[in-house]
C-alpha cells in the first residue's frame, strides 16, 4: 500500500489534517441539489438525529416537506421541538432507541410498525432511511451483548435494523415508489489495508490512539455492507431499493465529544474555522434522499457532492457476501430471544 494511504486516518492529528485538506480540493460535482427537490407525501427516517449532521439532515428534510421520524438515543422530545420549529413543519415524531443494543433495535422495529406513522402493508412505510449514528470512543467498551461499541454502532446495528425493516415491511408500499436507504460512512474505509475476518466481531480493548484506526475499519465493514445490501436488492438490473452511501467531509459536529479534555479547546477551534456547519455537510446526504438525478439507481456513493468509486475491497462481491454470512453467524450466536 502507498505510505500517504497509509498514513491518512490512522490517528486523530493525521485524520483532521486529510479531511481539511480535502475541503480545498476541487471535485467534479455528481448534480445540484435543487428548492424544486420536493418530499411532500414521503416518509423519512433519520437515525442519529439528536445532534451534528443527523440532526441537520432532520431539519433539512423537514424543509422539504417530508414526515419524518428521527430516531435517538437522547434528546427527546426537545430534539423533535427544535425541527419543527426550524423548519416550520410539525409533522416530525421522535422514537428512542439505543443502537449499542440489540433489544433496542428490536423495539425501535416494533414501534415503528406500531406507531401511528406506519399505515400498514398497504399503506405508506419507510421511503428514505439515512443511517447515521456513529462515534468515536476514547476507548472499547462492551455492550449489554459483549460486542464492542464502536463495532455494533458503527456497522453491526445497521446491518441489524436494515434487516428488521426488511423482514417487518417497513418500507414504503406505494406503487413505483423506489425506497432510498442512506449510509454515512466516511472516506477512512480506503484506509485499512485488508479484512480481518477471524477477528470478526470479537470483543477487543483499545485506547483512543487505536480509535481513529479502528473508525476506519468499521466504515470498510459498513460501505462494504452497503454495496452487499444494493447487490442483494437489485438482482437483474431491475432496482427495488436505492442503496447509497456517503462521506459528508469534515463537519463541525459532536464527534469528536470523547477526544481528551487538554485537546477539546484546540479541537473546537480547528473544527469551527475549519469544519463545515452540519446544515452544509448535510447537503449531500439530502441531494440522495431527495434528488430525482438518482432516481432509480441501484448504489452510489458520495464523497462530499463528488460522484466516486468505493474501496475496490469494498466492492469486491467476495468480500460483500463473506461479511453477509458472519454477520448472520455473529447475530446467531447472541441467542437473543
Ligand atoms: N464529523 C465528521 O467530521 C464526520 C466525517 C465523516 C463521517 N461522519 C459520520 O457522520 C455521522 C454523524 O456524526 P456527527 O459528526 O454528526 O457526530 P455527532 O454530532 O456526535 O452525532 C452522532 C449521532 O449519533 C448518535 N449516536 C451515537 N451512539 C448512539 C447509539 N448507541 N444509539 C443511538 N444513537 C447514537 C448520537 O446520539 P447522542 O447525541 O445521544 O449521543 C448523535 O445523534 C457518523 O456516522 C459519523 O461517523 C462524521
Amino acid at each position: 500500500m502507498p505510505a500517504d494511504k497509509q498514513k491518512k486516518y490512522n490517528n486523530p492529528v493525521s485524520a483532521t489534517l486529510t479531511g481539511i485538506a480535502d475541503l480545498f480540493r476541487k471535485f467534479e460535482p455528481a448534480g445540484e441539489l435543487k428548492a424544486s427537490d420536493r418530499l411532500d407525501g414521503k416518509t423519512v427516517l433519520v437515525d442519529g438525529a439528536s445532534s451534528g449532521l443527523g440532526f441537520a439532515v432532520a431539519a433539512g428534510l423537514a424543509r422539504r416537506g417530508a414526515k419524518v421520524i428521527m430516531a435517538c438515543r437522547s434528546g427527546i422530545p426537545a430534539k423533535g421541538e427544535e425541527v419543527k420549529r426550524l423548519s416550520g413543519n410539525p409533522d416530525v415524531h421522535m422514537l428512542l432507541v439505543d443502537f449499542a443494543d440489540i433489544s433496542s433495535i428490536r423495539e425501535l422495529v416494533v414501534n415503528i410498525r406500531s406507531d401511528s406513522f406506519f399505515n400498514g402493508e398497504n399503506g405508506s412505510g419507510i421511503d428514505i432511511l439515512v443511517c447515521n449514528a456513529g462515534i468515536v470512543p476514547k476507548q472499547s467498551r462492551k455492550t449489554p451483548q459483549g460486542l464492542e461499541e464502536m463495532f455494533m454502532v458503527n456497522y453491526f446495528s445497521k446491518f441489524i435494523f436494515v434487516n428488521l425493516l426488511l423482514e417487518n415491511n417497513c418500507f414504503t408500499g406505494r406503487a413505483g415508489a423506489i425506497t432510498r436507504i442512506i449510509f454515512v460512512a466516511s472516506e477512512s474505509h480506503r484506509n485499512p489495508e485488508k479484512f480481518e475476518w477471524d477477528d470478526f466481531g470479537k470483543y477487543r480493548e483499545y485506547r483512543i490512539g487505536k480509535s481513529i484506526e479502528l473508525y476506519g475499519y468499521y466504515k470498510l465493514l459498513l460501505t462494504t455492507f452497503a454495496v452487499e445490501l444494493s447487490r442483494r436488492l437489485n438482482i437483474a438490473g431491475k432496482s427495488r431499493i436505492s442503496v447509497f452511501a456517503l462521506c459528508p467531509g469534515p463537519v463541525n459536529s459532536n464527534i469528536a465529544r470523547e477526544a481528551p479534555k487538554l485537546f477539546q479547546p484546540l479541537l473546537s477551534v480547528v473544527f469551527g474555522i475549519f469544519f463545515k456547519s452540519p446544515a452544509k455537510a448535510a447537503v449531500p446526504v439530502e441531494y440522495l434522499a431527495a434528488s430525482a438525478d438518482v432516481e432509480g439507481k441501484p448504489f452510489d456513493y458520495l464523497f462530499l457532492m463528488s460522484r466516486k468509486a468505493v474501496d475496490e475491497k469494498a466492492a469486491e462481491p467476495a468480500n460483500g457476501a463473506l461479511l453477509w454470512k458472519l454477520s448472520e453467524e455473529l447475530l446467531k450466536s447472541l441467542q437473543i430471544v
